[in-house]
């Protein structure tokens, strides 16, 4: 089971920079704003675990790349880009809604926690 938690406006997401968000206890998200679109995904990287995806830079074709390492993700499937061989890895994105200039954010049931 499913449900939608409410994290922002869509004036709070910066174009192309990422913020941090506290869903539960232990799973922090990175979510990003380009353009009219908004993207969540995991704030932990794959590769070494490291916790700053929400710092990463992201390119024209929405691939976010880890500001430790460099290592790239799509933003829409959190899957590297074709060619990368060797790379199975992937990144965990949530889905994510808008509504009445709010950002919700999908969160499996044993996730979800109070949020503002
Ligand atoms: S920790 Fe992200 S690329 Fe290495």
């Amino acid at each position: 089971m499913s449900d939608y938690i409410k994290l922002c406006k869509v004036s709070d997401l910066p174009n192309r920079r990422g913020r941090k968000f506290t869903i539960a206890e232990d799973t922090d998200i990175a979510v990003f704003r380009v353009g009219e679109k908004i993207y969540a995904v995991s704030n932990i990287c794959p590769h070494n675990q490291s916790e700053f995806m929400y710092d990463g830079y992201v390119d024209e074709e929405l691939y976010l790349a880890c500001p430790i390492h460099g290592w790239q993700f799509s933003l829409e499937s959190g899957k590297v880009p074709l060619g990368c061989t060797g790379l199975s890895a992937k990144l965990e994105t949530y889905k994510v809604k808008i509504e009445n200039d709010e950002v919700w954010v999908e969160v499996k049931e044993k996730k979800k926690k109070w949020f503002w």
